[in-house]
């Protein structure tokens, strides 16, 4: 099946006016396509997500509930493929335990799953977990890997990739559905061929369900939340991983605070879609907004309105196109089986 191709022309942000966020006279040019619905139409939402040069690799998450007046909060052990060649979707191995807000990265022919949260929806708490696994694409075989280190399980962290680690930031300790929710400001890194953690500067405050990427050699970490859904934050930081201990820079501001945004990068160009805490009464309490930081110029650029706006997605960067599957569009829940791209136009 080909994707259907629905290009989305977006007008230019009108940049005769002056603006804190960086208008100027040449305005990046980004586009949206629409593509097939995630799993074959299964709506899906706090998922992880992550990518290799030919496929999006879709894991774990929540569903809608059959019972509506029951919150969505049932953990998932599906994983699934989609194909970038052939525009399908396929259904792979369950990951060995079911998980929501998975830490889920790709590296060299593997699949790492580096902790995340669980819970069976009965008392209404998502925790944390430490244990990681690794699922190698061409034996479809899934192994343990040594858990998290003591004390650093969690989901929703920001990831980072780079050569053979991955590196994770802040994330979710313990998330009472409608109570106390423990975000932390720890980050570690996984050797995924020494098999070993080790732990790096913590974030300058704690932060959940937030952006991040490693681009050459710094790792951004961007927005997030700090200890529940409405406690949304603008912060842009990052750690230059060759010299670590000069700990964590800020950068401009985003534009809107916000949370369980979804973050990929785009040429030189980080972006961020949507996210969940809209103080807004008309918004669901879900953000629309894109906006993107242009890492050479330290500035952001706010960009027309998603064309579906959505929280609680990860979102995969391949060959300067962001892939961002499924997300919910209520406060708290509401998955779809919406999938579309964002990239720069040339
Ligand atoms: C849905 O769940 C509610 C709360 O547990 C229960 O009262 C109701 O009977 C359920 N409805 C169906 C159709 O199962
Ligand atoms: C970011 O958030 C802080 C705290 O709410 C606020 O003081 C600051 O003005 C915000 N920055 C921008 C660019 O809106
Ligand atoms: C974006 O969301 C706001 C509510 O927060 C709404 O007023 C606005 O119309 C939305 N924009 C688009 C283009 O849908």
């Amino acid at each position: 099946m080909k994707p259907s191709t629905v290009l989305l022309s977006l007008p230019l942000v009108a940049s005769v006016e002056a603006s804190p966020f960086g208008q100027r006279n040449a305005q990046p040019n980004f586009r949206w396509t629409d593509l097939p619905p995630v799993g074959n139409g299964a709506p899906i939402q706090e998922h992880g997500t992550t990518a290799t040069d030919t496929h999006i690799y879709l894991l774990g998450g929540i569903s809608p509930n059959a019972n509506a007046s029951i919150p969505a909060i049932q953990s998932r052990d599906t994983f699934e493929a989609y194909s970038l060649e052939d525009g399908t979707w396929e259904k792979l191995p369950p990951i060995p335990e079911a998980f929501t807000h998975i830490n889920a990265a790709a590296i060299d022919g593997k699949v790492y799953v580096l902790g995340g949260l669980t819970g069976d929806g009965a008392d209404r708490v998502w925790r944390s977990t430490r244990d990681s696994f690794v699922y190698d694409i061409a034996s479809h075989v899934w192994s343990d890997l040594p858990p998290m280190p003591e004390g650093q399980g969690r989901g929703s962290a920001a990831i980072g990739i780079s050569g053979d680690i991955i590196y994770l930031a802040g994330g979710l300790d313990r998330l009472e559905i409608g109570g106390e929710q423990l975000t932390l400001d720890i980050v570690t890194a996984y050797d995924t061929k020494k098999g070993t953690w080790t732990t790096l500067p913590s974030l300058p405050a704690p932060r959940d369900h937030v952006g991040g990427a490693i681009i050459g050699n710094k790792f951004w970490v961007v927005g997030g939340r700090d200890h529940g859904q409405v406690n949304v934050r603008n912060t842009t930081w990052s750690l230059d991983l060759k010299a670590p201990e000069k700990g964590w820079k800020a950068h401009a501001e985003m534009p809107t605070a916000r949370g369980g945004l979804a973050f990929g990068v785009t040429g030189d160009y980080i972006a961020t879609f949507g996210g969940e805490g809209n103080p807004d009464p008309a918004s669901n309490g879900v953000f629309n907004e894109t906006e993107v930081y242009s890492i050479k110029e330290d500035k952001w650029f706010k960009q027309p309105a998603m064309p579906h706006p959505r929280h609680g997605t990860a979102a995969a960067s391949v060959n300067g196109r962001i892939y961002i599957p499924g997300g919910g569009i209520v406060l708290g829940s509401g998955p779809v089986d919406t999938f579309d791209t964002f990239e720069l136009s040339p």
